[in-house]
């Protein structure tokens, strides 16, 4: 294994670390969802969990799953979880390491690009709950994160491509050089070329651990990794958690975020086209056709709401993020501009 680098977050260390896939399996309890067990049939000689894969399946019966796994496998709080597999499994088994016997160790080996790039780092761990995404969790980092760029090698295109979302807004918020990495590499990132994607994670990886050892719990600089995010969770939620991957709602979000951000004229027009150019170049959908009211409902009931107050993640320009509240009637009309044109494709 190659280290990459170890974080401080709160009272918790982080190990990152490249791996290969014959260095991925842990001595521990190994928690798969049904994609990442057909990668490993030697998983069956050990203790293993699998659950069922997708968003659906981020609920409570799947931590009780992982917890009486855990009880079967008389593991102690001296024992460790290891998650294989996308943010759902890498969320969840952090979650039921942290109540687990009032938390045990865990280790995660994030198997796409959206949680190699994001999820499996800074202790962000929970579930879905009536139909609110990550409504129950805790901050529960892992003692080591193992990142094996070649298993994005099998990914399906589109599930690759959702993690590019990730990483453009990994970008915008902290690597104008990944911005620049990003338009110039886009062919050897498509053919998932091993050195470029190790190039592309590890830059991830210290933009969002240098914000997260600043602020584990999110009391003020981490909510920035939130960009695009209060617009796509709302994406998410009013069209079931089907229709959009989280990665692809993102997208949309950071679009929605920089046009609101145009219409408040703080954000630099040249930058936000920049920002359009590049979401364009990775083809991603930047339209919505779904209901404004919906959606400002929807955001109404996000968690990160404070006093009555959302508070949007904005950017002035790249590397150049601020939070403020925006007023609903800038934010309807942003969102009713962009269904209309959705109408018109
Ligand atoms: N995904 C955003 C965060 O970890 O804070």
């Amino acid at each position: 294994m190659i280290d990459i680098r170890t974080f401080q977050f709160g009272n918790f260390v982080t190990r990152t670390m490249f791996c290969t896939p014959e260095e991925i399996l842990e001595d521990a309890l190994l928690v798969f969802d049904e994609n990442t067990a057909a990668l490993f049939p030697e998983r069956s000689l050990r203790n293993s969990i699998v659950l069922p894969s997708g968003e659906k399946a981020k609920n409570w019966q799947s931590i009780d799953k992982i917890i009486k796994g855990a009880i079967d496998a008389s593991l102690g709080r001296d024992g460790c979880f290891c998650g294989i597999g996308g943010g759902v499994i890498c969320d969840m088994t952090a979650f039921a390491a942290s109540v687990y016997m009032r938390g045990c160790s865990v280790i995660l080996v994030p198997t796409t690009l959206l949680a190699m790039a994001d999820a499996s780092l800074g202790g962000k761990t929970g579930i879905d709950y009536e139909g609110y995404k990550n409504m129950v969790g805790t901050f529960y980092p892992a003692q080591e994160v193992r990142y094996c760029p070649d298993l994005l090698k099998s990914l399906p295109d589109r599930e690759f491509l959702s993690g590019i979302g990730e990483v453009i807004k990994t970008a915008m918020l902290g690597d104008r050089e990944l911005f620049r990495y990003l338009k110039e590499n886009r062919d050897l990132i498509m053919e998932r070329d091993s050195d470029t994607l190790k190039e592309i994670i590890k830059r991830c990886i210290m933009v969002k651990g240098n914000v997260v050892e600043e602020d584990l719990n999110e009391k003020g600089l981490r909510a920035i990794l939130n960009l695009g995010h209060t617009f796509a969770h709302a994406l998410e939620s009013v069209s079931g958690f089907s229709d959009w991957s989280h990665g692809e709602a993102v997208a949309w979000g950071l679009l929605m975020a920089i046009e609101t951000g145009v219409e408040l004229e703080i954000t630099d027009n040249y930058y936000a086209l920049e920002v359009r150019k590049m979401l364009e170049y990775y083809n991603f959908q930047l339209y919505a056709d779904v209901d404004t009211d919906k959606l400002i409902q929807a955001m109404n009931q996000d968690k990160k709401k404070k006093d009555g107050i959302i508070n949007f993640i904005l950017q002035k320009n790249i590397e150049d993020t601020i939070i403020r509240p925006v007023d609903s009637d800038i934010i309807h009309s942003v969102l009713k501009r962009n269904r209309d044109k959705a109408g018109d494709m």
